[in-house]
């Protein structure tokens, strides 16, 4: 009976070939004008049902890719087109935190955010998600993502291939999870959808595939899923060349069979399929061969008889997406530059201080959270480190939990100094990274300078990027401050809500601060963030909003070590 079954199965195997879908390669933004627009859409990944997504623009799922050349000042309009708040945060990009788009930082329905700043970075691979407080997750797995490419002189004076969609891809995986109605689940252990470039990858066999020319093709890898890790790698164990880390380039490339990117790392491969036209290969997932503890490697045995709880990719070596090769294009790259960058990390003994970030749980037993930075969950209102700008600084990371996370920090890029207090980073993590991630019971310790901007109201974030362990709890915050600053304590409480009255006002804003209070630094901002107002105070006064347009604004106030905030409206 079994094998009647069998055949009948292999029979409608051959007569209804599995759907093969062509790689999607976003459309291109080019600045320094960018508009996107988020909105909600809908996608039938299982065929004739619905899931509903959100993206940018033209999409129904992700967005466009940005390009952004070094030097650039951008400005950008962000249009919220969905009935919740949202925020739009730069991956990777160092910008001031006003336009950073952390949590802080809502775009209301129906609002225009524009964020102004220039491009600083170096060329790389970064990207841009929504950052909503205990919403990212939920936000991120509907679609709402794409990728930023950052150009700049070095890296386009180098003989790599940089042809977008010829010989070069921006590649993002998700693994998600759809609960029984066909919507994504931010919170599921059953993620087995594998979705690159938004197209659904794994369902009765490979249904993603590019065409990629016989020659050098580099691949712009983006993990963007909310909790799995995978340890790329191609079929028949092929070599490839890593190029860059998170950040920028690698100083060489690195030679290598396999490539672990935890949620929110990039990289930039450069495979070579010189001579290889006709014949096609496999991007897989080498996830046996993933630690325990890491979410998408094995997992612990179940006793005899319970159901299996986890996802049936975890553990597993599985295909991601096949390229089949075709003819070398003109002017194809067929070798790699030996040298591409000279980064120079900052000197350990430069470093003004050494702060310990504890991975922490309830319990040591815990392993689907809420997990911890040292101890204490996420607050909004409270900023858990002060750092004076053009600080060097170490920050030793130490996971203390049972299962391993991936440590973003908005800002800076850094350098990985060592893991386990003295094992060097392996040649692939020894760029400019972002995210690093950290197994169960190891530590990492990296060095990074805080440089350029100082906001002493609107922090940066640091947190895990399992996006459910981020809404959970796991991350935290930092000002950057100016040389002299004082007044900020270290876990101080931010943005108890300020009575201003009249409201809506013509002429003459009054505000109650609280009793006691004599100094204060107080803002307005527009609903796009700009801000139209900025000075110091000593005495409760009348703020004259005669020259504001009419429409909503924010006030914010720091006092001591609080901040205030109000909405008003002018008329
Ligand atoms: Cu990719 Cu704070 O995020
Ligand atoms: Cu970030
Ligand atoms: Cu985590």
């Amino acid at each position: 009976m079994k094998s009647i079954v069998l055949s009948i199965g292999l029979l409608l195997l051959a007569f209804f070939p599995v759907a093969q879908t062509l790689l999607v390669v976003p459309d291109t933004l080019v600045g320094p004008n960018i508009s996107l627009e988020m909105h909600k859409d809908s996608v039938q990944f299982f065929p004739g049902q619905i899931s509903y997504t959100y993206a940018y623009n033209q999409y129904s799922y992700l967005g466009p890719t940005l390009i952004f050349e070094q030097g650039e000042p951008m400005n950008i309009t962000v249009t919220n087109s969905i009935e919740d708040t949202t925020t739009v945060h730069w991956h990777g990009i160092h910008l001031p935190s006003q336009w950073d788009g952390g949590p802080h930082t809502e775009i209301m329905p129906g609002d225009i955010w524009n964020p102004q700043f220039t491009v600083m970075d170096k060329a790389s691979t970064y990207w841009y998600h929504p950052h909503l407080h205990m919403k990212t997750a939920l936000q991120a797995i509907k679609g709402a993502a794409g990728f930023i490419i950052v150009r700049d002189p070095n890296e386009a004076s180098l003989n790599l291939p940089r042809e977008y969609g010829v010989d070069d891809y921006p590649i993002v995986i998700q693994c998600q999870e759809y609960d029984s109605n066909n919507q994504a689940m931010p919170l599921g252990m059953q993620d087995s959808t594998i979705l690159v470039n938004g197209a659904r990858a794994n369902y009765g066999g490979n249904s993603v595939y590019g065409n990629f020319p016989a020659q050098m093709v580099r691949m712009r890898l983006l993990n963007a899923s909310g909790e799995r890790s995978f340890n790329f790698g191609f079929s028949g164990n092929m070599n490839f060349s890593q190029i860059a880390s998170d950040g920028g380039l690698l100083n060489e490339p690195f030679d290598t069979t396999r490539l672990r990117l935890a949620p929110g790392e990039r990289a930039e491969i450069v495979l070579d399929l010189t001579g290889l036209q006709g014949q096609n290969l496999y991007l897989m997932s080498y996830a046996s061969e993933l630690p325990m503890g890491v979410q998408g490697g094995p997992t612990m045995p179940m006793p005899p008889g319970s159901t299996p709880m986890d996802s049936p990719l975890n553990g597993i070596d599985f295909n991601i997406m096949q390229i089949n090769v075709v003819a070398q294009t003109a002017n194809a790259v067929t070798t790699l530059p030996s040298i591409l960058e000279n980064n120079v990390p900052y000197d350990e003994f430069t470093a003004d201080i050494t702060r310990t970030v504890r991975f922490t749980a309830d319990s040591a037993m815990v392993m689907d959270g809420p997990f911890y930075f040292n101890d204490s969950t996420f607050n909004m209102d409270r900023i858990d480190f002060v750092i004076p700008i053009n600080n060097t600084e170490i920050w030793k990371l130490v996971n203390e939990t049972m299962v391993a996370h991936p440590f973003h920090i908005h800002d800076v890029q850094f350098y990985i100094l060592d893991r386990n207090d003295g094992t060097l980073p392996h040649r692939g993590e020894r760029g400019r990274k972002d995210v690093v991630f950290i197994p169960t019971g190891d530590s990492v310790r990296f060095i990074t300078k805080f440089e350029d901007f100082t906001d002493t109201i609107i922090p940066f974030m640091y947190h895990c990027h399992i996006l459910m362990h981020e809404d959970d709890g796991m991350m935290g915050q930092f000002i950057v401050v100016p040389p002299g600053f004082v007044g900020v304590n270290e876990n101080m409480k931010l943005s108890e809500k300020l009575v201003v009255y009249p409201n809506p006002v013509e002429n003459g804003l009054n505000f109650n601060m609280p009793e006691g209070i004599e100094e204060y630094d107080l803002r307005i901002t527009d609903a796009s963030g700009r801000v139209l107002l900025s000075k110091n105070g000593n005495t409760m006064e009348q703020l004259d909003v005669t020259m504001l347009k009419s429409g909503s604004y924010y006030l914010i106030v720091r006092a001591n070590d609080k901040f205030y905030t109000a909405n008003f409206t002018k008329l």
